[in-house]
């Protein structure tokens, strides 16, 4: 019992500090509406920007999946699990990101956790931005490298940090593609220029950029068309593909090394045949039609700018991750649940996750939803933000 009284001790220290999240469940399959707490309630806090997550052509290739390769490999990638479906949606994602090769991992998290241990030595270098996400984060933790965090999209100061940095054994800059707390787009072409200029490795995490920046959905590389000149793309399927995996694009031989080598591959068992076949099948809608990915920015331009018109702040956002900052945690929460009591289910977002002062509300549009949705969540906002002195009455 006294072993564990730290966890009490930390647990209490949470609530007291207003930072304890109490996390709701769904109950339904997840779309532009949710089922909680048996009730129906618009949902903008999913990540699932093109509406993949319950779309029926997934959910069908999924199951036919599952009648012909069953529901899991039953061994990790390089013993037993690598199965005709892994290595189709290798292929079918080096073509999308235009890239020699790719190679699916289990996750998002798990890519970050692949590509840096790898990549880097303990004479080496990483230049990360302070706002870049966890799995990056823990990914550096994972190296023996030495960690130079820059100011948030300051390629100036990167640039001085290069310099300083100019004789290290490797270097190599990391960024978020989309930050997902803010919505802001990374700086890709200073930072290749940079990059060339510095010999430096880049690696670019595009788990929001994917379904979402470029042709077709295709990422920030292609939408800064930017092909060949970075090292490394990594990503994630479980936002705009709306399944759940990650994946490195990039050239055949780092790839090659990956799969030799990179822990999640080798020692987590691979993904399983529904989430593969449900991402192909993602890939598939998109290579054939960008419509998904226009619905999405036309909703998330009406929205973002509906609310600015109501004098919401919607900070740096460049994308369809509209943050409606709030400043206190407190705030946030109060404003969260007053949404959620007029149907509209968006969680605030607070410390640590954000720095402090900043919680805010994060929306995250979907091409799922309709006019009527986004002019309901617009009246919720604009509602809760009179009554709680947010926004003028
Ligand atoms: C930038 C970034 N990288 C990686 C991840 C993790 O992706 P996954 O949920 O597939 O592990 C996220 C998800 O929050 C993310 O925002």
């Amino acid at each position: 019992m006294g072993k564990l009284t730290f966890v009490d001790e930390a647990l209490a220290d949470l609530r007291e500090k207003g930072l304890y999240n109490t996390i709701r469940t769904i109950e339904s399959s997840v779309g532009a509406w949710v089922q909680i707490e048996g009730r129906r309630v618009l949902n903008l806090c999913s990540n699932n920007y093109l509406g993949f997550a319950d779309d029926q052509r997934l959910r069908d290739a999924a199951k036919r999946a599952i009648d012909e390769y069953g529901v899991g490999p039953a061994a990790v990638r390089s013993i037993a699990g690598t199965m005709s479906l892994h290595v189709e949606l290798e292929r079918r994602i080096a073509r999308f990101k235009g890239t020699e090769a790719a190679l699916s991992v289990q996750s998002g998290l798990n890519t970050n956790l692949s590509v840096l241990p790898l990549l880097l030595d303990k004479d080496d270098i990483v230049f990360t931005d302070e706002l870049n996400h966890a799995s990056i984060i823990d990914g550096v933790r994972l190296t023996k490298a030495t960690r130079v965090i820059y100011p948030h999209r300051d390629t100036e100061t990167l640039a001085k940090l290069l310099e300083e940095k100019r004789a290290a054994a490797k270097k190599l800059i990391v960024t978020d593609g989309v930050f997902s707390m803010d919505g802001d787009i990374a700086p890709l072409p200073k930072i290749v220029d940079l990059a060339d200029a510095y010999e430096a490795i880049v690696m670019v995490d595009d788990a929001h950029g994917e379904g979402v920046l470029g042709s077709h959905g295709r990422g920030i590389v292609d939408h800064f068309n930017l092909h060949g000149r970075v090292d490394i793309e990594c990503g994630t399927m479980s936002k705009a593909f709306g399944v759940m995996g990650g994946y490195v694009a990039g050239s055949a031989k780092v790839i090659e090394y990956l799969r030799q080598r990179a822990r999640p591959f080798l020692f987590s068992s691979a993904a399983t045949p529904p989430d593969v076949a449900a991402c192909i099948e993602a890939i598939d809608i998109l290579e054939k039609s960008d419509e998904p990915v226009r619905r999405l920015w036309e909703n998330a331009q009406f929205f973002k700018s509906s609310l600015k018109k109501l004098g919401f702040d919607t900070g740096k956002s460049e994308t369809p991750i509209v943050p409606v900052m709030l400043g206190e945690a407190e705030t946030a929460w109060s404003f969260s649940k007053a949404l959620f009591a007029r149907g509209v289910f968006a969680t605030a977002i607070a410390f640590p996750t954000v720095p402090q002062g900043k919680a805010r509300i994060r929306v995250m549009m979907s091409a799922g939803h309709s006019r009527k949705d986004l002019e309901f969540a617009i009246d919720a906002f604009a509602q809760v933000g009179r009554e709680l002195g947010a926004i003028r009455a």
